[in-house]
């Protein structure tokens, strides 16, 4: 037993990060596109709308949005079997609560599956991944209740305009990162007080709810998943104290599953907001919205894991390199911009879904930034690369093969460069492909091989033994 035959091995990109073209075709803004360019050390900047003199790095990105044949044509040569892709919320309701879609917006991402269909290659789409309309914030994003029906009119007309071309769909992404990045997950201000954060995730996981009850009942086909961003923590040591510690953390981040998964809050979340004082905003209904609503399948994105213990502050805080919670972990190497690389922690988050929930599970983004270049020769030599999903690849196998993992799929991140998402750099590159573009957007726009490229594809048609 290996990966299933039907394994789907392909690779991921987000809207704001790859298609450019910010405000082409009727889009709108979106939270993304008023962050401006950072790196390791300088923090990405919110803008109070586009400010003359700015670099924002996903008004040109990788300009997908003119080269997505030529793009697919390359996912397709590595022998993609799925694309996780997103639909960018203010291309078809620029300003998000529109009455009526953007007619151009919808027709782009038409040729887009259509393209997609050419080769066979599965869409995988995400509704809202880090890129929520401006528009919302006049009446407060997520932390209002109208946001709910926005997302819904969103989903509901796209899950009808694209029946029979998108089966498999992804309600938010990296959902529990709500409480680390307001901002990106749900357009609130980074110093949101925890009540707004709790509105803003309760208005969340009811607007995926309703998504998935409407996807079921427009195409019986679809399958609709939740996106969790893979926090996952160990214990600082043996210390009672510390094991108490790493659950406490934990808790923070499966909230969001269990609800998701489950259908409903969690007993220790409940207790948790009585002693802080916290209230849901429930109206009559929700709870069967909610349990209804349950999705489909977990997906999750796995880059690194963490280490929490006593003196793990209250709110780990997220920064432009990694996330701290006070800790480092001695027995793992990191990368170039410092997140621990640990394929075995892979297998132990696998396992740790399966057991919890026993619904499908697909790895949705996973990788390794690294500074490329091109060399003398033309070639650029990704090894590092190659080895880190090697590592992570065998992590996979061996939940599916010696646990019983019920994995849908893989689907590394950046399967072509694109911006970074924590510092709006270019040169944080992930892809198979290289894109001859600089952080200050100036480049051909030349698309590269990496050797990267032939080792995927090698991989994907032997189905995972060859790596
Ligand atoms: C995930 C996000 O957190 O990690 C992506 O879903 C992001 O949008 C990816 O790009 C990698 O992070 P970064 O900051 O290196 O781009």
């Amino acid at each position: 037993m290996s990966f299933p035959k039907n394994f789907l091995w392909g690779g991921a990109t987000a809207a704001n990060q790859c298609e450019g073209a910010y405000c082409t075709d009727g889009k709108g803004l979106s939270t993304a596109d008023v962050m401006t360019g950072g790196n390791k050390d300088t923090p990405r900047r919110i803008t109070n709308g586009v400010e003359e003199g700015q670099y924002y790095p996903s008004h040109v990105a990788i300009d997908h949005y003119h080269h997505f044949k030529e793009d697919i044509a390359l996912f397709a040569e590595m022998g993609f079997k799925c694309y996780r892709m997103s639909i960018n919320w203010s291309r078809i309701f620029p300003n998000g609560d529109d009455e009526q879609p953007n007619e151009a917006g919808l027709a782009h991402y038409d040729e887009v599956f259509d393209e997609l269909a050419k080769y066979g290659i599965e869409p995988l789409v995400t509704l809202s991944h880090y890129e929520t309309p401006l528009g919302l914030r006049k009446f407060g994003s997520w932390t209002n209740r109208k946001a709910v029906d926005c997302f819904v009119r969103y989903a509901e007309t796209v899950f009808t305009r694209y029946k029979g071309k998108v089966r498999y769909w992804l309600t938010f992404n990296e959902i529990n990162c709500l409480s680390m990045m307001p901002w990106m997950a749900a357009g609130l201000d980074n110093n949101a007080g925890p009540q707004e954060v709790s509105d803003a995730a309760y208005h969340q996981f009811l607007a995926s709810a309703r998504a998935v009850q409407i996807a079921h009942e427009i195409d019986p086909q679809n399958k609709v998943g939740m996106m969790y961003g893979g926090i996952m923590s160990y214990p600082y040591s043996c210390d009672p104290a510390d094991v108490a510690a790493n659950d406490e953390f934990m808790h923070r981040m499966y909230f969001y599953t269990d609800v998701m998964c489950r259908g409903y809050y969690p007993s220790y979340k409940l207790r948790e907001m009585e002693r802080t004082g916290i209230t849901l905003p429930v109206q009559p209904g929700d709870q069967e919205i909610l349990r209804v609503g349950k999705v489909d399948f977990l997906s999750f994105s796995y880059y690194m894991s963490l280490v929490c213990g006593k003196k793990t502050a209250a709110k780990a805080s997220e920064t432009a390199i990694s996330i701290d919670t006070g800790y480092v972990n001695p027995y793992l190497q990191q990368t170039e911009w410092g997140w621990p690389i640990d394929p075995a922690g892979l297998r132990h988050l696998l396992n740790l879904f399966y057991d919890r929930y026993q619904i499908p599970l697909m790895v949705v983004e996973n990788g390794m930034g690294t500074y490329d270049t091109v060399g003398a020769d033309g070639a650029i030599h990704d090894e590092a690369r190659i080895d880190y999903l090697r590592e992570h690849i065998l992590a996979m196998k061996k939940a599916v093969e010696i646990d019983g993992v019920d994995l849908m799929g893989y689907t590394p991140w950046g399967c072509i460069d694109l911006v970074s998402a924590s510092t709006g750099e270019m040169k944080k590159r992930y892809g198979f492909i290289y894109v001859d573009v600089d952080d200050e957007g100036n480049g051909t726009f030349e698309r590269k091989r990496k050797a990267s490229f032939d080792w995927y594809k090698k991989v994907i048609a032997t189905n995972g033994e060859d790596l």
